[in-house]
């Protein structure tokens, strides 16, 4: 039996983790294990009510589990950034989820607006690194009558950020992106671990021609790692040409690792190329300790409650987090389910179909349980 942390969050985020909860629990009973799930209410209603986030209680009762199936968060209440920051970022830096790993995956059946382009093109890995970088909060902003001084002191990562900036702008801000060496260490060594898996070729982004200091530092730290590594094909790309080379030659790739907001980017594209955010699932990766599974869309509070949206990505990060909980074959049966769901044409509007968000789940657990 396994325990599994679930958090519903906004908008849509509650329907779709319920659909992927029945997937699988279904699977589980296909393949002989029981899961067992505990909820908590942290989204945006109790915030709205309450004032909080996460509470130190929840970061230490959720760090008994190694799985949280996470659905989505953000509402339009509140202004955007405080639920994003307060909720899904503090998860992924207080369990140092250092790795976002993102399937880009074209399932077969599924429309890409990439002309000429099928399933075994589109076939490939994401690693984003998912505590560093532009992310880490560091930042401020002021205005013209302030002093124009600024100090701010901020401890991470062993270090102690002074800064003082000193500028006749009416108006400033500025935001401040961090690379450590163990940061980045720790990704690419994953990222090089998954590349020795599949076709041996790895390719690293960064925009060290401009960015250099920080993207200098990935540069290096990877060409490290790569000596380490002889029998993998390496490669650099800037992030902006390779936007571009994921819409020419998605067949290129294999796996792909990259600073935390680039891959922030470069993954809705690849989800708009595996055929919409519907079906991009990602998962938040410690892989010593608690990790989290959650689609890469967001909580589309248009649609709450409607029963319409899209539960494909969820169930698929749902499958990662058999694969990760060591249930490889469930996790594929999930994901073979999935397939046949397209190919029989049980899809959400989305997609082109009728089906309803728990027509899916539904259609899945069947399936599966036959399977
Ligand atoms: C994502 C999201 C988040 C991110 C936001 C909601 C904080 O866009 O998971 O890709 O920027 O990482
Ligand atoms: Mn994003």
């Amino acid at each position: 039996m396994y325990r599994v942390a679930a958090i519903g969050g906004d908008g849509i985020g509650p329907e779709i983790i319920r659909e992927g909860k029945k997937v699988l629990d279904a699977a589980g009973e296909r393949y002989g294990f029981d899961l067992a799930w505990d909820d908590f209410a942290i989204g945006a209603d109790r915030y709205m009510e309450t004032g909080e986030l996460v509470t130190e209680d929840e970061l230490e009762d959720l760090a008994r589990y190694r799985a949280i199936y996470f659905g989505a968060i953000g509402d339009e209440r509140v202004t955007p950034g405080i639920l994003e920051k307060g909720i899904l970022l503090r998860l992924r830096f207080h369990f140092d989820l250092f790795v976002n790993l993102r399937p880009i995956r074209l399932l077969a059946g599924v429309p890409t607006p990439l002309v000429g382009k099928g399933p075994s093109d589109i076939n490939f890995l994401v690693v984003r690194e998912n505590t560093e970088d532009f992310y880490v909060g560091i930042g401020s902003r002021f205005r013209g009558t302030e002093k124009k001084t600024l100090t701010i002191e901020r401890e991470l990562y062993h270090a102690r950020f002074n800064l003082d900036i000193e500028s006749d702008a009416e108006e400033l801000a500025y935001q401040i992106g961090v690379i450590t060496r163990e940061g980045a260490e720790r990704v690419i060594a994953y990222a090089f671990d998954l590349a020795r898996e599949r076709k041996k070729k790895l390719t690293s982004v960064d925009k060290a021609n401009v960015l250099s200091d920080v993207y200098g530092l990935w540069r290096e730290v990877f060409s490290e790692v790569a000596a380490r590594n002889p029998e993998i094909t390496t490669e650099f790309t800037f992030v902006d040409a390779i936007t571009m080379w994921f819409v020419k030659n998605p067949e290129w790739f294999d796996v792909v690792v990259t600073p935390n907001m680039f891959g922030d980017i470069i993954t809705d594209l690849g989800a708009m190329i595996q055929g919409g955010l519907g079906l991009a699932p990602g998962a938040n990766i410690n892989p010593g300790g608690t990790s989290m599974f959650e689609p890469i869309h967001g909580s589309a509070p248009k649609y709450r409650g409607l029963n319409r949206a899209n539960p494909i990505a969820t169930i698929w990060a749902g499958s990662m987090l058999l694969d990760h909980l060591g249930e490889q074959e469930a996790a594929s049966a999930v994901l073979r389910a999935i397939e046949r769901s397209i190919a029989e044409g049980v899809v959400t509007k989305d997609m082109g179909g009728h089906a309803s968000t728990s027509d899916v789940g539904d259609y899945l657990s069947r399936s599966i349980l036959k399977g």
